[in-house]
C-alpha cells in the first residue's frame, strides 16, 4: 500500500477524529436501491454493460462529506452521492461524484500539502498563513475553494447537481473512443435552503428526508455527459471544461427505496472510482489511482480487513 495514501487518511482521520466502524470521511450517510436506465446516445458512445439500455441494478449512498458520523446535517460541508452498478456477468461499477464543479489538487502530493495546509474546509473560512501560502502558489485550488465556501444547505440529498470531476474514456463497439465527464442531474431540481432553516429542520434532516421521500415516490436523476473538446485537459481535476462543450443524457437513475443492512454485519461497501468495466477506461489523472488506495486505507481501518474487491 502507497505510504501517501496511508498519509493522506491519516491527516483526514486527525482533522475529523477517528470514529470506529465508520469512513475516514464521508461517515454519515443514507444507503437507498434503485435501477439505472440507459439512453440510446450510452450505447453509441460505449460499449460498457450498464450502457446499453437494459436496466440494471444500483445501490446509491448519499453522504455529507465530513469524516465524524455525529457531524449534523446542517454544517456547511460537500456532499457525495456514490453508485454502484451491479452488471449482468456478476461484476460491477462505480461513479463517485461530488456537489463542486471541480477538485482542490492534481496531484496526490498536493492532497497531503493542501490538507495539512488547511485540514478541515470550513476554516478556510479564515485562512491561516500556511493555506494562504498554498493558494499563493497553487493557483488551480481556487475554484474549488470559492465553490466549497459558496456551498449553502442543500433542501434534500436528491435537489442537489452532482459531478464526477474526472475525465474517463468511453470506448465504443467499434472501438471509437471519447472523454467525458459524469454530472447526475437531480429531476427534483437543485434547490438549497439557509443555514437557519437547515438548523430548524435538525441534524439528520438530509437522512430523514431521503426516507420521507422513498416512502412516497422515487426518486429520480438524470445522467449526463460531458464531451471534451480539442485541448481540454483530461488528466487534472481541477479543470472544469469550457461550458459550450456538448453534452448528452445518458441514462436515468430511479431510486425506489432505503437498502438497509448494508455497512454492517461483514458487509463492505466500497465505492471506487478506478472500478470501471470494458468500455470505460481510467485517463493519466493521478487521483483516482490514489483514491483507490487511500479507500482501501479507510476499508482495513474501518472494517479491520484488507479490502475484498469480490465483496463490494
Ligand atoms: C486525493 C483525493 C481524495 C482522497 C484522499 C479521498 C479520500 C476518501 C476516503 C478515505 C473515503 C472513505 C472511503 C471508504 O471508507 O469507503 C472517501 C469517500 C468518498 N469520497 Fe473521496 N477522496 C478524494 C477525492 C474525492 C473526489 C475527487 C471525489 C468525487 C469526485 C470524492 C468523493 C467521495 C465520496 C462521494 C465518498 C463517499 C463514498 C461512500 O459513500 O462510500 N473523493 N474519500
Amino acid at each position: 500500500m502507497d505510504s501517501l495514501a496511508r498519509e493522506a487518511v491519516d491527516l483526514l482521520s486527525q482533522t475529523y477524529g477517528r470514529y470506529e466502524g465508520h469512513r475516514a470521511v464521508h461517515s454519515k450517510g443514507t444507503v437507498c436501491k434503485g435501477t439505472f436506465t440507459a439512453m440510446p446516445d450510452a450505447a453509441r458512445l460505449t460499449r460498457a454493460a450498464h450502457m446499453q439500455g437494459e436496466p440494471v441494478q444500483v445501490t446509491t449512498r448519499f453522504s455529507n462529506g465530513a469524516g465524524n458520523p455525529a457531524s449534523p446535517d446542517f454544517v456547511q460541508d460537500g456532499r457525495g452521492m456514490a453508485t454502484k452498478f451491479y452488471l449482468p456477468d456478476g461484476s460491477r461499477t462505480d461513479i463517485v461524484a461530488l456537489d463542486l464543479p471541480c477538485f482542490f489538487v492534481r496531484t496526490p502530493e498536493d492532497f497531503i500539502k493542501f490538507t495539512r495546509a488547511g485540514r478541515r474546509l470550513p476554516v478556510i473560512n479564515q485562512p491561516g498563513p500556511r493555506l494562504a501560502l498554498y493558494l499563493a502558489t497553487h493557483r488551480e485550488a481556487l475554484r474549488a475553494v470559492r465553490a466549497f465556501l459558496a456551498l449553502k444547505p442543500p433542501a434534500s440529498y436528491a435537489r442537489v447537481r452532482y459531478n464526477g470531476l474526472h475525465a474517463f474514456r468511453w470506448v465504443d463497439a467499434d472501438g471509437g473512443e471519447r472523454y467525458v465527464r459524469y454530472g447526475w442531474l437531480p429531476e427534483a431540481g437543485v434547490a438549497t435552503i439557509s443555514t437557519g432553516e437547515a438548523k430548524h429542520a435538525g441534524p439528520d434532516y438530509l437522512q430523514q428526508d431521503i426516507v420521507d421521500r422513498l416512502g412516497r415516490e422515487p426518486v429520480r436523476f438524470t445522467l449526463q455527459v460531458q464531451l471534451a473538446g480539442e485541448g481540454d485537459s483530461v488528466a487534472d481535476p481541477t479543470a472544469v471544461w469550457p461550458e459550450e462543450r456538448e453534452t448528452l443524457v445518458v441514462g436515468t437513475l430511479e431510486l425506489t427505496e432505503l437498502e438497509t443492512g448494508r455497512d454492517t454485519g461483514g458487509d463492505i461497501l466500497v465505492f471506487d472510482p478506478t472500478r470501471v468495466t470494458d468500455g470505460i477506461e481510467l485517463t493519466d489523472d493521478p487521483i483516482p489511482r490514489f483514491r483507490s488506495q487511500a479507500y482501501s486505507v479507510s476499508v482495513e481501518r474501518r472494517a479491520g480487513v484488507s479490502r475484498p474487491a469480490e465483496l463490494d
